[in-house]
């Protein structure tokens, strides 16, 4: 069993999303997800998220691809997390690259490539864009 650990907010769930899930799903044959909660994202993006913490946790927990799911509460426990879980892969974007490397001594560190020109920052600020709503 090869156990792969993955942590985002996954706010108003895009294709990127999905495809990183997907990707870092056929690395092993177990899925874990660490979910922001809603105050951690506000002290990591300046935001709360469109989408509460209850209901994004539902939707990455409905996915094929996903086995398990949890709610990250601070930054700074990546390492019990991976501990805790048993991770042997953890699969970060990225736009991250380089700044989990200290993990390596828990696990394999992959990053994978973000999908280009999408974004929940970007779906936003272009909902926000369109007059009249
Ligand atoms: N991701 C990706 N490709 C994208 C967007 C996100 O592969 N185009 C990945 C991120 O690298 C991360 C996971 O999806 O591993 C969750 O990212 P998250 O920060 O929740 O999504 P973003 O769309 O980047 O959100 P934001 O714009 O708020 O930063």
């Amino acid at each position: 069993m090869k156990k792969i650990i993955t942590f985002g907010t996954f706010d108003v769930f895009h294709v990127g999303h999905i495809r990183l899930l997907q990707r870092a799903a056929a690395l092993g044959n177990h899925l874990i997800v660490g979910v922001s909660s809603d105050a951690l994202n506000k002290s990591k993006k300046g935001r709360f998220p469109i989408y509460s913490e209850r209901d994004r946790l539902e939707i990455i927990a409905g996915l094929a691809c996903v086995d398990k799911v949890f709610v990250e509460h601070s930054l700074e426990e990546k390492a019990e997390y991976i501990k805790k879980y048993k991770a042997d892969i953890l699969v970060m974007g990225d736009d991250w690259k380089g700044r989990f490397d200290e993990f390596n001594s828990y696990c394999e560190v992959i990053y994978m490539t973000r999908t280009p020109s999408i974004s929940t920052t970007e779906i936003i600020e272009v909902v926000k864009s369109v007059p009249n709503h």
